[in-house]
Formats: structure tokens, sequence, C-alpha cells
């Protein structure tokens, strides 16, 4: 078990295009996801990929059992291990939300977002995930599916006028959202 650092916003690494993963069930895969899962927790993540610890596979981890302090508002995601995931958008429709990312500490920003999308992959057993979501479930996958592909949230923005400190935009989160 190990809360790993985040990389943060103009590390390279965070701009990179994951490789899918080959071998599910080596030790070295149950540390990872160990790591993903102690990280996230301890940051209060709503979700985190592994580009942003440094490694280049494409494994997200994402949703909690229960509300989470830095989204209080936002309904529950199931908990899910997504490995090598395909995103299909459901929805011509993009809608607007406020995103923050670990990777990108202090800050919010408004970002369109396809409103349904079907997500596929496998989970750390080797079965398959097939769902269909939307919302801030969907929100979240193409959030953190975007991290496999060396996007970052900002790099969606359309009004950089929708774009500032948490603290300002959101001071009712308080110190739940101090580390965002
Ligand atoms: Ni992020």
């Amino acid at each position: 078990m190990a809360v790993r650092p985040i990389l943060k916003m103009g590390d390279p690494r965070l701009l990179r295009v994951a490789r899918p993963v080959e071998a599910l069930g080596t030790p070295e895969f149950a540390a990872l996801l160990q790591d993903l899962h102690d990280t996230m927790r301890a940051a209060n993540g709503a979700g985190l990929a592994a580009p942003q610890i440094g490694v280049d596979l494409q494994v997200v981890v994402f949703g909690a059992d229960a509300p989470n302090p830095r989204y209080p508002d936002a309904p529950p995601v199931p908990k899910t291990v997504l490995i090598n995931p395909v995103l299909t958008p459901l929805s011509e429709t993009l809608e607007d939300g406020w995103e923050g990312c670990l990777s990108v500490p202090g800050l919010r920003g408004l970002v369109p977002r396809h409103t349904r999308l079907r997500y596929e992959g496998v989970d750390p057993q080797g079965q398959r995930i097939d769902r269909t979501v939307e919302g801030f479930h969907a929100r979240v996958v193409q959030h953190e599916c975007d991290h496999l592909q060396g996007i970052l949230y900002p790099m969606r923005m359309r009004d950089f006028r929708q774009f500032g400190f948490t603290e300002v935009l959101f001071p009712h989160l308080g110190d739940a959202a101090a580390d965002d």
C-alpha cells in the first residue's frame, strides 16, 4: 500500500498516450491498483488515472461508496476499476459542467462533455465491463479516460472566463477542496 505523488500539469508524462495493459494477474499490476486506490482515497479524488502517478498504462479508477467531500452535490458513481477502456459517445449534445483535477490543483473549470455514453473495458479479474451511463457518471469517465490520451480538462474548455480558483468559485466547499 502506498500513496504516490500525483503529477501536476506541466509534467510531460501527463501528455503521453497510455499503453494497453497486457497482463492483469501480475504482482506488479496488483500493486499498481492498490497504489491508485490509496492515492485517490488520500486525495479525496472522484477518480484517478495511472498516468497521474507516472504509470504509462490504460487504467483508471473512479467512484466511491460514500459521497465525496470535494463534490458533495454530485450523484454517486459506483466504485470501478476500468482497464483498456473504449468510449462511445451516445449523445450529440455536449453539456457544460464544473470539473477539477488532482493534477491541476486549486482550480476548477467549466468543461463540455457528452451527456450519455457507453464505456467498455475489463475489470482486474478480466471480466468485461459494458455500461451505458449519463450525467456526472459519464462526465467522470470522460475526464479519467482523457488522461489516457494525454488530455487534461483545460484542453477541453471553450471559455476561459469560466476557469478559476476553487476557493473563489466554490467558497462553501471550504477545506474539503483545499487540496483540490
Ligand atoms: Ni484529472
